[in-house]
């Protein structure tokens, strides 16, 4: 990890954004509780709710790394330019899946592969997009004060740290865009699934967020919270794995690994492993909280859901965060029922885990 990403793994560095993460999230409320009050069966967005929970994930990552609101869950976005990004964005992330999973045809002609030029194209309109946000931001920069002394956003500071030509920034942005967004928003998904499906951890969640206000230090104290999300990845890790080229000849469990080659851990198959999680097929955030005698005690190895050393994800903070504020806002405004036709929310993988089923919740306001 570089000293540019380094300062992004600090939790203050994401807390920056919780009065931003609050706004975003409070307009999520209201499209549900517009959408729910509008339908017969309580159900929203004709029942598949990943498509707003998508956009409250995009919202959250531009406000992050590029200071720029958008306005994806207003009924109408701010503006043309905004409803073109997210159309580009939806269409990159179906793409690189098929892009990753398909034949590299793209090797031999990109043409061969309309998914590659259809996802070369979307990139071409986020990319434009990031350099224009970046620019607006060294323009504010440069008419700033120099006695301004508040604190800066992500993007301000590797501007700062980076020089007025380096393009450094708006190439970091760019990538903690695109690796930003299902990642958390798939999470989201999985989040609701398990406490729509879970009345008590649900109430337990509930009774922890109740009437408070969400600050740096309210948040910090919310264990069970962090505990439905250690959880929830636990259960469905949304990185299948964590990928290495092995320097050197390895022995694993008695097996001679040759140097060079790529080891990939399962992370579903060790966060189910029963020697570190009792009853592990269970949702029980509980087993997560110090205070509880009958915690498990896990290898802290089994469950490595955001990577390890000096590859892991640099965007855990925000994801967190961005994660802790919608369930937060959520269970305080509505009572939430799984209602999906065929079963429980379960992991399809497609590069990442993503929902196997709409989205279907039932939310009751309270
Ligand atoms: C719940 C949400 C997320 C999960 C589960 C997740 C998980 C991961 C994992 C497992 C890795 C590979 C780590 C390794 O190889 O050791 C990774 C890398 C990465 N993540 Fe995330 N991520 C999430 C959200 C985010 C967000 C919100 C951002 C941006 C703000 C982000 C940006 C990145 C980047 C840029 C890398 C590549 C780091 C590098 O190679 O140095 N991720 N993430």
């Amino acid at each position: 990890m570089s000293s540019r990403t380094q300062d992004l793994m600090r939790p203050k560095s994401a807390m920056f954004y919780i009065g931003a993460l609050e706004d975003i999230a409070d307009d999520f409320v209201e499209f549900v509780m517009k959408d729910v009050r509008g339908s017969a069966d309580g159900l929203t967005n004709s029942g598949d709710l990943l498509r707003h929970i998508q956009y409250y994930s995009l919202e959250s990552i531009c406000a992050i790394t590029l200071d720029a609101r958008m306005g994806c869950l207003k009924d109408t976005p701010d503006d043309d330019r905004v409803l073109a990004v997210m159309n580009a964005i939806e269409t990159v992330l179906a793409d690189m899946a098929k892009c990753m999973l398909g034949p590299p045809l793209f090797k031999i002609h990109p043409r061969l592969s309309p998914p590659f030029v259809r996802m070369g194209a979307g990139l071409d309109v986020f990319a434009d997009f990031v350099r224009d946000k970046v620019s607006e931001a060294r323009s504010r920069m440069e008419v700033a004060s120099p006695s301004d002394t508040r604190n800066k956003s992500v993007l301000e500071k590797l501007i700062l740290r980076c020089g007025p030509e380096s393009s450094v920034p708006a190439v970091i942005a760019f990538d903690m865009c695109i690796a930003g967004i299902d990642t958390t928003g798939n999470t989201i998904a999985f989040a609701l699934g398990f406490l729509a499906r879970n009345q008590r951890a649900q109430e337990m969640l509930r009774a922890e967020v109740q009437n408070q206000k969400l600050t740096e230090t309210s948040i910090g104290q919310m264990k069970f919270l962090s505990a439905c999300i250690k959880e929830t990845l636990r259960k469905i890790p949304i990185a299948g794995g964590i990928a290495r080229v092995i320097p050197n000849d390895l022995v694993v469990s008695g097996y001679r690994v040759p140097a060079n080659t790529v080891l990939i851990t399962d992370l579903q198959t060790s966060g189910h492993d029963s020697r570190h999680f009792s009853d592990p097929n269970e949702f029980k955030p509980e087993r997560w909280l110090r205070e509880n005698p009958d915690r498990d005690n896990p290898n802290p190895f089994s469950n490595i859901v955001f990577g390890h050393g000096s590859r892991m994800c640099i965007g855990k903070r925000f994801a967190e965060l961005e994660i802790k504020v919608i369930l937060a806002k959520l269970v305080q405004n509505f009572r939430m029922e799984w209602a999906g036709e065929k079963g429980p929310l379960g992991p399809e993988w497609e590069f990442v885990n993503k929902p196997n089923q709409p989205v279907k919740i039932r939310f009751h306001p309270l």
